[in-house]
Parts: C-alpha cells; sequence; structure tokens
C-alpha cells in the first residue's frame, strides 16, 4: 500500500485553501468496483487530484472527499446508484496536494451482459461558476443539519431536508442542477 496521508487525520482546510479550477475542456474519470475502490483513473484525475497511479488504485474514494461536502449528497448517490440510475450531482473534493476543486459528476452503473450491475464510473466537468455560491450555501445547511449526529442518521437528516427543500420549489436534485446550469 502506497504511503498516503490519511484522509480522516488531514486538517481542515483553511479559508486560505487554495482552489483548482478544471478547465472547460477538462474530463475527469474514474471507474470504481461495487464499493467505490477505485479500479481506473484517466490522466485528468490524477492531474487534478494532485495524486499518481499507485497512489489512488485500489483505494476507497472518499480519498478526496472534502469534509464541508454534506454526508446527505453520498447518501443520494448511493441509493441512486443502488436503484440502477445514473446520478448527476456537484461535487467538493479535496486534491491530496491541498487545494479544493469543484466538480459537476455523473455517475452511472456498469452492467455485465446479463444486466447486473457491476461497478461504477464518473466523468466530471467544470460546473457553471454561477452554480457554485447557491450550492455551497444549500450544502452549507446540510452540513449544519449533520453537525453532531451520528453520521448515518445526520445524512438522512439533511438528505430529507433537501428533498423538502427543492421539492417546495417544484424541483428534484437533478432539475435543481440543470436550472442552476442554465440548461431548464
Ligand atoms: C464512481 C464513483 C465516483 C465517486 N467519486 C467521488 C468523488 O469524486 N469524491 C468523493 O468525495 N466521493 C466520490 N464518490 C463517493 C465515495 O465512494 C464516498 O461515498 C464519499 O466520498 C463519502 O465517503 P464517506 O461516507 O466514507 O465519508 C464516488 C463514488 C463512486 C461510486
Amino acid at each position: 500500500m502506497p504511503a498516503l496521508t490519511d484522509v480522516q487525520t488531514r486538517p481542515h482546510p483553511t479559508e486560505a485553501a487554495t482552489e483548482r479550477r478544471l478547465a472547460p475542456d477538462d474530463l475527469v474519470v474514474t471507474k470504481t468496483d461495487l464499493r467505490g475502490h477505485i479500479t481506473y483513473a484517466n490522466e485528468t484525475f490524477l492531474r487534478v487530484s494532485g495524486a499518481s497511479e499507485t497512489e489512488v488504485a485500489g483505494r476507497a474514494h472518499n480519498l478526496i472527499r472534502h469534509p464541508d461536502m454534506p454526508g446527505g449528497v453520498f447518501r443520494l448517490m448511493w441509493d441512486t446508484l443502488g436503484a440502477g440510475e445514473e446520478i448527476f450531482a456537484y461535487v467538493l473534493n479535496r486534491a491530496i496536494d491541498g487545494p479544493f476543486y469543484w466538480v459537476l459528476a455523473h455517475v452511472t452503473p456498469t452492467r455485465d451482459r446479463s444486466g447486473a450491475v457491476v461497478a461504477y464510473h464518473s466523468t466530471r466537468r467544470a460546473p457553471s461558476r454561477d452554480a457554485i455560491p447557491p450550492v455551497r450555501d444549500l450544502y452549507a445547511r446540510m452540513r449544519e443539519l449533520e453537525r453532531g449526529r451520528p453520521r448515518r442518521e445526520g445524512a438522512e437528516a439533511s438528505l430529507a431536508w433537501l428533498t423538502e427543500h427543492l421539492d417546495s420549489q417544484g424541483l428534484s436534485y437533478e432539475e435543481w442542477l440543470w436550472s442552476l446550469e442554465g440548461d431548464l
């Protein structure tokens, strides 16, 4: 196992943490097994995440989890994948070498010939810059709801709040996302 800073023991990023912006044509790709362990990463992922191939191979994808990301969003992601569906989501990541970066992720199940889900695939691109402040705001409110609660319970509570909050505007998460991208 390559030497890597433990995600759990890394300090919380300070205000001084810098942003690494994706170029408009960057496509950040990874594939995982059913547990979310990385089986493939493209060159763009390695560059943006500040990692080498040996550092990421076989590692859990939470390797680049940013502590400001609400568990409720990952709960939505795994629930959707578990239902055999694809999902688009805004994700804030933290590169191994420090900077944070925002992505608009598309995550899909990969099926074998019999239709069984055997793996997952994610392609990410730069989100609209205008989307970031409202996403940051909503995710901060979710994190607030998760604070002090056991992980699972917190994620369920914040996802329930998010669903209700968007529902009151007549939007699903995906519709909200495309409205922020200017595509709806
Ligand atoms: C294909 C795929 C791609 C993923 N990409 C990311 C990612 O870029 N960043 C991230 O934090 N989690 C990603 N995840 C989710 C992680 O597996 C994990 O659920 C998340 O980081 C929360 O980790 P934790 O619950 O252990 O804290 C991905 C999962 C899959 C299946």
